[in-house]
């Protein structure tokens, strides 16, 4: 994105004319205000002051048992030493791909993928490639962002019968809108996959808590690297979601979380459906948003500059992808930050903007 371009696109997704349909952020409304309150005041209040010190770079011993305890429930053999917390999933993701990889080396990604993390691997010199290639590949397993859907079954075979390294991304994997997963990776592959995860989707982002599971053998390796990039995760964020877990009923939330971006999918795949019903998609089996094909190839960033004017803003497909597709143009809309009665109006809008965009293009090919 240039410069002046993506400050238009700041301008725009801050004002509040603009309904925005892009950014993949996770509603606000549920950000449980209250109880994170609590946890702070009561973590403040212990007089050893633990949660404003310094702490191991591995991170609290108390939050790496409640992680490990919730992936053991996954099936994964791992014991709270497996784990280490970090600052976020983005910080996961990075410190896996500088344990794995060196400059001008390959990455395998799905053909739909997460932007942040393409991003990371070309600012570290590595090459994103497909799936079926690379020294070792990064693949979200329980839902795709942006697709919606889990590795395919076939795809995971030929994955675990490579035996790559794998980089499994479980952003999701708490918000699969019937709670089901497939089985994580780490559990298949516990010797060669790096797990992330993260309560940036479940709880909310701003307190970057996420964590890291390495094989064993790369464990001292891979807190070594979590020392030397910024020495530990923060320790008051950790000590508040370690006490939040301890005094909430975070599966209950799950469930509430579930059925809350669930009707919010169907609200705006039916406000698609109705406006622009020549655009496809897959309902999703979760996550935060529709992952569109359109039916027409127009210019994204034309297409962008009219939806804003419109405006509405989305995500234009072209991020998600390591080489530009081919074909129509794609999009990425989200259900989940937006409030809900603005869908109707923000996807009409979308679409005065698709038909501008459509019809430009057809009068620029004559
Ligand atoms: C698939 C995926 N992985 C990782 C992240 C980063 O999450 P975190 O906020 O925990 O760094 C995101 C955030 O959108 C994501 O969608």
């Amino acid at each position: 994105m240039s410069a002046t371009w993506e400050q238009r696109v700041r301008r725009a997704a801050a004002s509040s004319r603009v309904i925005n349909l892009g950014g993949g952020l996770p509603s606000a409304v549920q950000f449980p205000r209250a109880a994170l309150a609590s946890s702070f005041f009561r973590v403040l209040g212990v007089s050893d002051g633990f949660a404003l010190q310094y702490g191991w770079a591995e991170g609290q011993e108390s939050l790496r048992a409640l992680v490990a305890r919730r992936l053991i429930a996954r099936g994964a053999r791992v014991t709270a030493d497996d784990v280490i917390i970090t600052n976020g999933a983005q910080d996961a993701i990075s410190i896996a791909t500088q344990l794995l990889l060196r400059r001008g080396q390959s990455i395998g990604v799905e053909a739909t993928t997460y932007p942040a993390a393409l991003d990371l691997f070309r600012e570290r010199g590595l090459r994103p490639v497909s799936l079926g290639q690379g020294r070792a590949c990064y693949v979200m397993t329980s839902l795709n962002n942006p697709a919606g859907t889990a590795l395919d079954a076939e795809v995971r075979a030929s994955l675990l019968a490579r035996g790559v390294p794998i980089i499994e991304d479980d952003a999701y994997g708490d918000l699969t809108f019937d709670g089901k997963t497939a089985p994580l990776l780490l559990s298949a592959a516990p010797g060669r996959t790096y797990h992330v995860g993260t309560f940036s989707k479940t709880l909310c982002p701003g307190l970057r808590v996420g964590w890291l599971v390495v094989p064993r053998a790369y464990r001292k390796r891979a807190v070594t690297i979590k020392e030397a990039n910024d020495l530990q995760a923060n320790s008051l964020a950790q000590a508040v979601v370690s006490d939040y877990l301890r005094h909430a009923d975070f599966e209950q939330r799950l469930d509430v979380l579930r059925r809350f971006y669930r009707r919010r999918a169907a609200l705006m795949a039916r406000a698609v459906r109705r406006e622009l019903p020549s655009w496809r998609f897959r309902f999703p089996d979760g996550g935060f948003c529709l992952w569109i094909d359109t039916d027409a190839r127009v210019s994204e960033r034309r297409f962008s500059e009219l939806a804003l004017e419109e405006g509405a803003s989305f995500d234009a497909g072209s991020a998600f992808t390591a080489s530009p597709a081919q074909g129509p143009t794609r999009l990425r809309l989200c259900f989940s930050l937006a409030a809900p009665e603005t869908f109707e109006r923000g996807v009409r809008r979308l679409a005065r903007a698709w038909a501008r965009a459509t019809r430009a293009a057809r009068h620029v090919r004559r």
